[in-house]
């Protein structure tokens, strides 16, 4: 017997029966989306119609010229042009369960049959506490102490808080510390974060940063004395004024760069001595590695003061320890999230924890040696053309062409041409990177992608 009305109604059999129908549907359907496909010539002046009308509503082209018809079936998507392609970027790392996951829709279903729209600071369902908890416990469940989860909108908002409890805790210092080529999000406080000076071009200043040189594999050792210099350099000359270190643990915007612990190690010891918060910015890397969170990975648990992800959680969190939560009226928002989000994060972070994605032995691994196979390959077939692979777990890269951009720019256009997408990343290299739809890749998927990264390559020779 249902306790309230809302257990009763969730439980109700017609809402259960009303779900088969639409998973029903949505499978007869899915069938149809089988491979790559190019577009349906009869569609291409409506299509072009809907791009250039998005463009001017938008202020400006998108990108790829990609409007999808709200279908998909797992890695391959639908455009309303009637083609089919891999999508290899998944919205910048978001698409993590692929297109049209059964799961993930019936998730999205119950919350989207809930009372409200949004949830927020003021009035949240019980979905928003069981994700808090199911993130909190995950994060400290190797000893970190990151155990408050305040939600938010995206990644760039929870960069935002973390920063804003730092400084709170450190005032009156008011510098921070990040690592070179940074990406930290685009509102006016992290577009100073950011280390591009294209990203804040007319902006008013907000926050002074001290960028520290990432860590470089070539060079164990001196990238990580380098790095220690530059970091006690910033500290002698502003003595006392840096609240908090930003880390990237690997720089996804930069093209998927990985760390070492013992990189990190150093710069915390130095950051411990003098009072620096330690916050790491898990935006990107939030269930791409054989852990769940990279500080996880490069057990850094019990360094973390303050950590964020975004993107594969769907909604995005601030997560801290006791002795940095915020005072009254710092923090709160009108939104946290949508319902269909929350109830979509916790299906898919669960599944995630315990769908055989983690560990050494994990799909995430798996799939990371498999995609590397092909790319060595390649490499070693086009030495002019290809380098690489680069990168760890589901963050994969590679460089064409030299790294040089505006040849990266046509590969990733022409291979989307021809049914697969992928994105740029960074600068002197630009990279070439791969953000895959880990629930939904299989080998053979990956073996197709590579066969149209291989042509693509030929045409551009
Ligand atoms: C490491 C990192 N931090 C923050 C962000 C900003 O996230 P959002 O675009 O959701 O604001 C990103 C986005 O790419 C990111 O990669």
């Amino acid at each position: 017997m249902a306790k309230t009305v809302g257990e009763g109604f969730f439980a109700d059999p017609r809402i259960k029966e009303a779900k088969k129908l639409i998973q029903d549907a949505l499978k007869e359907h899915q069938k149809q989306i089988t491979g790559v496909k190019p577009g349906n010539p009869e569609l291409k002046e409506s299509y072009d119609a809907l791009l250039k009308n998005m463009g001017e509503y938008r202020g400006g082209a998108l990108f790829y010229n990609y409007l999808g018809t709200g279908i998909g079936n797992g890695p391959l998507v639908e455009l309303a042009d009637g083609s089919v392609k891999y999508d290899f970027i998944t919205g910048i790392g978001v698409h993590y369960m692929g297109h049209s996951h059964p799961g993930v829709i019936d998730a999205q279903i119950t919350g989207a049959i809930s009372n409200t729209v949004m949830n927020g600071h003021l009035q949240q369902n019980v979905d928003s506490a069981k994700l808090i908890e199911l993130i909190s416990k995950q994060a400290c469940k190797n000893g970190a102490e990151v155990k408050n989860v305040f939600l938010t909108t995206s990644g760039a908002m929870a960069n935002e808080n973390a920063f804003k409890m730092i400084f709170q805790k450190r005032y009156p210092a008011a510098r921070f510390f990040s690592f070179e080529k940074c990406f930290s999000g685009r509102t006016l406080g992290m577009a100073w974060v950011t280390d591009k000076a294209a990203y804040r071009q007319g902006l008013p200043k907000t926050i002074d940063v001290d960028y520290i040189p990432f860590y470089c594999a070539g060079d164990h050792q001196g990238s990580i004395d380098l790095a220690v210099k530059a970091m006690k350099k910033a500290i002698t000359r502003f003595p006392g004024q840096h609240a908090g270190f930003c880390m990237e643990l690997i720089q996804g915007e930069n093209g998927s760069w990985v760390g070492h612990t013992e990189y990190f190690e150093a710069l915390i010891k130095v950051c411990q001595e003098n009072n620096v918060s330690v916050f790491i910015d898990e935006v990107q890397t939030f269930g791409r590695t054989d852990e769940l969170f990279s500080f996880q990975h490069f057990k850094l648990d019990k360094y973390a003061d303050v950590v964020a992800i975004g993107k594969n959680s769907q909604v995005c969190a601030t997560l801290f320890k006791d002795d940095h939560k915020p005072k009254p009226g710092l923090m709160s928002q009108t939104f946290t999230g949508a319902s269909s989000q929350i109830s979509a994060s916790y299906y898919i972070i669960n599944e995630i924890v315990n769908g055989g994605y983690l560990g050494k032995n994990g799909k995430i691994e798996k799939l990371h040696a498999h995609f590397k196979g092909h790319l060595e390959k390649l490499a070693a077939k086009y030495p002019d053309k290809v380098s690489g692979p680069f990168g760890i777990g589901a963050m994969v890269a590679m460089t064409v062409f030299g790294g040089d951009e505006a040849k990266s720019k046509a590969f990733t256009m022409k291979l989307f041409e021809n049914g697969a997408l992928s994105f740029m990343a960074g600068t002197t290299p630009t990279r070439v990177r791969f953000l895959m739809p880990i629930m939904a890749v299989e080998n053979k998927h990956i073996d197709d992608v590579c066969a149209l990264i291989e042509k693509t390559l030929n045409e551009m020779a």
